[in-house]
């Protein structure tokens, strides 16, 4: 493995400026996958740039996927139609990326070959036995080596299910509701607690039909996706970061612009509010089913959170940002959320090691963290090659007394490459 990159983080005195965020990688995914699934030529601009997404787009080429890169972020692809990828000559490279594991999981259930999904070793931790489970009662086999990665699936004609999940999860969700638009009858997944809706929303968009009911979801097999030029939002969960910098450093502001506002994925400005920060938000359009506008977030007041288990599956991404909310003063408290434990990282472990090791008062509990509100001493954190954390780290370090080194800061190439370089440009130092 080479190396990992690691960053230095000077004290800020504020961050303030307006700007834009890649684009959402959720959304990307899914709109990569219907565009394969769909019959003709399909274009999205603002396409994630980060490596995730990347992988997606690489399964889907290595299953007959025509792609062409456009300008400026746009992707093209020519979708082959439902049930009609090829079958592959050599092993679909997840890499980081559960969603493209989960959700290309879903489609190969559906498809007459055998393929294998194989990850990095992050993603070979993590659990698929919430995966294998729906798709082999709907008909698929799939081998896994101890419910993790690599899987191999022989897909199959396929029969619609009810599934109940245990744990919610957009990416089970998605997995059962992708696999199927390839099955006999309706397949419907009943969720223990909403979790995000793109890809019922993308699929309306692709011409076809999720049928919502409350928390349940159902589609049936006798579909047909039609083509369709979208551009992706800014990625919320990004912008997240901004937003917690801009709330805990006094005196900052920060504009983003033209990013995603799903219901689904908002909850942290409720959260931002509830520790004191102004919040404007201002839908200006739905494109693609999605909402998208302007939020801005300044800092005002510091007090203290604490979310609750309802709280976390809407919130799921931005717990790391959240802890970050602690260096601006305030206590931060999360229960309910071992979910946390099979992200790219252990991200409780992670989390309250690092938050440790930039002098903050953290503790781990099996199903959560506490962090002391007060100001960083500084120090080295490493974010364990897992994204969020590294984001979460840089964001804590800017209110802290001394810099600190990030460790694994290459890491946030997986969903913002660019992050620290629009760090410093929205930085204004403490001298
Ligand atoms: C995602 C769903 C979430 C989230 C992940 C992306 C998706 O995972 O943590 O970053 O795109 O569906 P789970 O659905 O497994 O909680």
């Amino acid at each position: 493995m080479p190396p990992l990159v690691a960053a230095t983080i000077a004290p800020a005195r504020r961050v303030a400026g307006r700007l834009t965020v890649p684009g959402d990688k959720s959304i990307s995914h899914r709109y990569a996958i219907l565009a394969a699934l769909a019959e003709g030529r399909s274009s999205r601009s603002n396409y994630a740039p980060g490596a995730d997404c990347r992988s997606t787009l690489a399964c889907l080429g290595r299953l007959g996927v025509e792609i062409l890169a456009g300008d400026a972020g746009a992707v093209n692809l020519l979708g082959r139609g439902l049930r009609r990828l090829r079958s592959p000559s050599e092993v679909l490279d997840a890499r980081n990326s559960g969603t493209t594991m989960r959700l290309m999981a879903g489609v190969l259930a559906g498809h007459p070959f055998a393929a294998t999904l194989a990850g990095d070793a992050s993603l070979s931790r993590r659990p698929m036995r919430r995966v294998i489970a729906p798709l082999t009662e709907m008909g698929a086999t799939i081998e896994a080596v101890d419910g993790h990665p690599p899987l191999s699936i022989r897909g199959a004609r396929l029969k619609g299910i009810a599934y109940r999940p245990e744990v919610p999860s957009a990416q089970v969700k998605s997995a059962v509701l992708l696999a199927g638009l390839h099955a006999d009858g309706p397949t419907s997944v009943a969720e223990p607690a909403a979790t995000r809706d793109h890809t019922e929303r993308a699929l309306a968009e692709f011409g076809g039909q999720a049928l919502v009911d409350g928390l349940t979801v159902t589609v049936t097999g006798d579909q047909r996706l039609q083509p369709q030029t979208l551009t992706v939002p800014g990625d919320f969960s990004s912008a997240a970061f901004w937003f917690v910098a801009a709330a805990s450093l006094p005196g900052s502001t920060i504009t983003v612009d033209d990013v995603g506002l799903n219901p689904t994925r908002t909850a942290l400005l409720d959260v931002l509010r509830r520790f004191g920060a102004r919040v404007e938000v201002q839908v200006t359009a739905t494109h693609g089913g999605e909402p998208r506008g302007t939020v801005t977030v300044e800092a005002a007041d510091a007090r203290a959170v604490d979310i609750g288990p309802g709280e976390v599956p809407a919130l799921i991404d931005e717990l790391p940002a959240i802890a970050a909310l602690a260096a601006g003063g305030a206590d931060v408290v999360s229960r309910g959320a071992q979910e946390l434990r099979v992200k790219e990282s252990d991200r409780i472990s992670t989390l309250v090691c690092g938050f440790r090791a930039l002098g903050m008062d953290a503790d781990e509990r099996p199903d959560g963290f506490s962090i002391r509100g007060g100001r960083p001493r500084g120090g080295v954190a490493d974010a364990r090659g897992d994204h969020r954390m590294a984001m979460a780290f840089a964001i804590a370090a800017l209110a802290a007394d001394h810099p600190s080194t990030i460790e694994g800061a290459d890491s946030v190439g997986i969903s913002y490459p660019g992050f620290f370089e629009t760090l410093g440009r929205l930085v204004t130092p403490r001298s």
